[in-house]
């Protein structure tokens, strides 16, 4: 996947490329990320991107003509179409769909606002408008950020285990069950025993029974537009007479 990233702070993208998934998904060639940044395309010996808002009011607004500059730059060097999305808090809430949905993508564009955001004529060419959730951020690119490294996950190669990407919290629709790791007892503490039995059909059924039963009690939300089916309703139920057993 290519991904491009117009950012008038391109170090910050440092701390997904120096380590960890993104960083390793860059290194195999799973991810080519090029950031591009506008005030190198400015024609003031300033390098100003940003002016004061028509109309007066606090903040300053990021120009038209070096972010449009920076896009172009970017969208020449994809080699093909690209999907250009503006982080803002103003757009869609991201959910784990938007992003398979990212990740299907082969060329993305991603712009990261400053100051009280962009000029709206370059929003109105964006083709997504996306938010991280309900509150302000100082800049876009923590949000782009999290974007990448949210679709990262979803590249051929780039978790240990693809397998993971499917079964995690909201892929399947439910928060993910608990997990446990060695030893086997510590600070008081044991693993479910079930675990430890090597029984996968049972296994499968408390995992599940521990999704149903955390996303019940967490993110009722969630279940209110699913169809349980009648081991899911079995299982609901009886996480709910006795939550901790198993
Ligand atoms: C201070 S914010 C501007 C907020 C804008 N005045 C508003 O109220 O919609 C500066 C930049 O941070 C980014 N940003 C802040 N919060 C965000 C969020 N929740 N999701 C995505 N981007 C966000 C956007 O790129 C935005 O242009």
């Amino acid at each position: 996947m290519w991904v491009g990233v117009v950012s008038i702070f391109p170090d910050m993208f440092r701390m997904l490329t120096s380590e960890g998934v993104v960083a390793r998904a860059i290194a195999s060639g799973a991810l080519d990320l090029v950031i591009e940044n506008p005030r190198e395309h400015t024609e003031d010996r300033h390098s100003t991107v940003d002016d004061r808002p028509y109309g007066g009011g606090p903040g300053m607004v990021m120009k038209v003509e070096p972010l449009r500059r920076a896009i172009d730059a970017l969208k020449q060097r994809a080699g093909g179409p690209t999907r250009t999305v503006y982080l803002t808090p103003q757009g869609t809430r991201l959910e784990q769909r938007n992003v398979e949905a990212l990740a299907r993508e082969e060329r993305l564009v991603f712009i990261a606002g400053r100051y009280e955001g962009i000029d709206e004529r370059v929003i109105e060419d964006v083709d997504e408008q996306i938010s991280i959730g309900d509150f302000v951020l100082t800049g876009g690119e923590l949000p782009v950020m999290v974007v990448i490294d949210a679709v990262a996950r979803y590249l051929p190669g780039t978790l240990g285990n693809a397998q993971s990407a499917q079964d995690e919290s909201y892929r399947t629709g439910l928060l993910d069950w608990a997990h446990y790791t060695r030893p086997e007892h510590v600070m008081g503490r044991s693993v479910p025993t079930v675990l430890l039995g090597g029984d996968h059909e049972a296994i499968r059924r408390y995992r599940l029974r521990d999704a149903l039963g955390r996303t019940y009690e967490r993110r009722p939300d969630l279940l209110s537009g699913r169809v349980l089916s009648n081991e899911e309703r079995k299982l609901l139920a009886d996480y709910l007479e006795q939550p901790g057993a198993c």
